[in-house]
């Protein structure tokens, strides 16, 4: 069973930008199509939760993208801090005990565990010593992160299928790594496990995450509306 998610939640827009205004003006100019922006390590840095409650002010849904990772204890104080904003959505990641102590502070917010990286590729995970391949590691962290109690995972489009098939329909998956067939080979992004909106939500993702193949695009609002028909295609 398909999640009833609104066409205007499949897109999370990425606010990776220096300053608090030039992310308001990002959801002033898209908010017309797009209901749930991400707040990272860059936007948050320069505004702290300024942005943050501005964008859920307006009505709108966040993510608030900080990949905690430290010792259980820190972690599950750093979710007591943002559990209370009405932020939607927030990231962690780490082994069992940092997990179910971050768990243990979410009330309301949906936690999502960080697979692997989107940027990474096989080799990375050799040079970080990992044996094991980037779907069955995929796997198993999102497994675990499901038995432990959290509400999601991120991981890229290509593991999508598997995650869906394996773990069920009620594990929310977030995919980033998106682009536009067009740029997929033009070696000038760090990105490495990438495939289309279109395919990642046939795949089982529930959200596509997309920053730059918008806000880097000479006419933005196109692109979303392209990607909106493309992911109202595939979930029919
Ligand atoms: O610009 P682009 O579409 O690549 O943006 C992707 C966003 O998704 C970035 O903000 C990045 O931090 C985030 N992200 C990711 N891979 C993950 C988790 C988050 O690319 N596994």
């Amino acid at each position: 069973m398909a999640k009833n998610i609104p066409l205007n939640e499949r897109i999370i827009l990425a606010l990776d930008v220096e300053h608090p205004e030039i992310a308001k003006e990002w959801v002033k100019k898209t908010e017309a199509k797009i209901g749930y922006y991400k707040v990272g390590l860059q936007l948050f840095l320069a505004g702290w939760f300024d942005t943050v409650d501005w964008i859920i002010d307006r009505g709108h849904k966040v993510m608030l993208d900080l990949k905690f990772f430290d010792i259980p204890e820190t972690v599950k104080l750093a979710v007591a801090q943002i559990r209370d904003h009405g932020v939607s959505m927030a990231t962690i990641h780490g082994n069992d005990p940092i997990i179910r102590a971050a768990l243990t502070e979410r009330g309301d917010l949906q936690l999502l565990a960080v697979t692997v990286l989107t940027s990474f590729g096989e080799e990375d995970l050799r040079a970080m010593g990992m044996t094991q391949s980037i779907a069955d590691l995929v796997y198993f962290r999102a497994k675990r992160a499901l038995e432990l109690g959290c509400d999601g995972v991120v991981c890229s489009g290509m593991e999508a299928p598997r995650l869906r098939e394996g773990l069920g329909d009620k594990l929310i998956l977030v995919t980033p790594g998106i682009r536009p067939g067009a740029n997929i080979l033009d070696g000038s992004d760090d990105q490495t496990r990438i495939m289309t909106a279109q395919k990642a939500i046939l795949g089982g993702a529930d959200h596509v995450v997309v920053g730059r193949p918008i806000t880097k695009a000479d006419k933005p609002l196109d692109v979303i509306s392209a990607l909106q028909d493309e992911i109202a295609q595939a979930v029919g």
